[in-house]
């Protein structure tokens, strides 16, 4: 199993034949210019919420891979009506099991409106099983206490997290996700991009260590294999 970051908030989970994208937003992102969105590709995009900063590249890479688009109702339904069909519509603590594993569509605290004004539902995140580990991305959310029922419940193996703070948890947040969800391995997520969201970088990873945990700051581009 291997993690890819495209920056901002998407990531590609590659496993077997499987190819997992979630919430494209590379085009628009000047921090991921060297990434061709072209050439990326999946079987299957999961989406947390409808926000430009998540679906930005959605339609076109869909159009091109034709994956099976997981995410909430109100979004997979936004799809459906610009023609696209494979379709995984999801509620909050709703499972499904594809053929790389379980997925539960679990809650963000946040908003979600799609690009064009149409109602998104309520923002969420995934747990995602696949290739023997067990992943959390937590979409936009800020720290909220349902992450307390994953660390009973789930415990997941790595989490993404966002960290980027003003629209999302920042650092300090995160760290405490880390303890509800009972998971020192993060990535994190949703930073840099925008001015709201610059990350100090050193200050994150130290106050982590501090934590007795584990903060990996994705290179654009770059994989990491498990
Ligand atoms: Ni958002
Ligand atoms: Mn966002």
């Amino acid at each position: 199993m291997e993690i890819k970051y495209y920056g901002h908030s998407c990531f590609e989970i590659v496993s077997n034949s499987n190819r997992i994208l979630f919430d494209p937003f590379i085009s628009p992102n000047d921090l991921a210019k060297n990434i061709n969105v072209d050439e990326v590709e999946c079987n299957y995009m999961l989406i947390s919420h409808g926000h430009q900063d998540h679906v930005a590249d959605a339609e076109s890479i869909a159009k091109r891979c034709n994956p099976t688009i997981v995410s909430n109702f109100e979004i997979v339904s936004w799809f459906q009506e610009k023609g696209f069909e494979k379709v995984q519509p999801m509620n909050h603590g709703g499972n499904w099991k594809f053929d790389f594993g379980r997925v539960k569509y679990v809650n963000a605290v946040h908003s979600s409106v799609l690009p064009d004004g149409t109602y998104g539902g309520n923002p969420g995140g995934f747990i995602i099983e696949v290739g023997g580990k067990r992943i959390y991305y937590a979409g936009d959310t800020a720290l909220h206490m349902d992450m307390k029922l994953i660390g009973e419940f789930d415990r997941p193996d790595i989490a993404i997290l966002p960290i980027g703070d003003n629209f999302t948890m920042g650092i300090d947040d995160a760290i405490r996700a880390s303890d509800f969800i009972q998971c020192d391995h993060v990535i994190g997520m949703h930073y840099d991009t925008f001015p709201y969201i610059k990350l100090k970088h050193e200050e994150a990873i130290a106050k982590f260590k501090a934590a007795g945990k584990n903060l990996t700051l994705m290179e654009i581009g770059s994989s990491i294999k498990y």
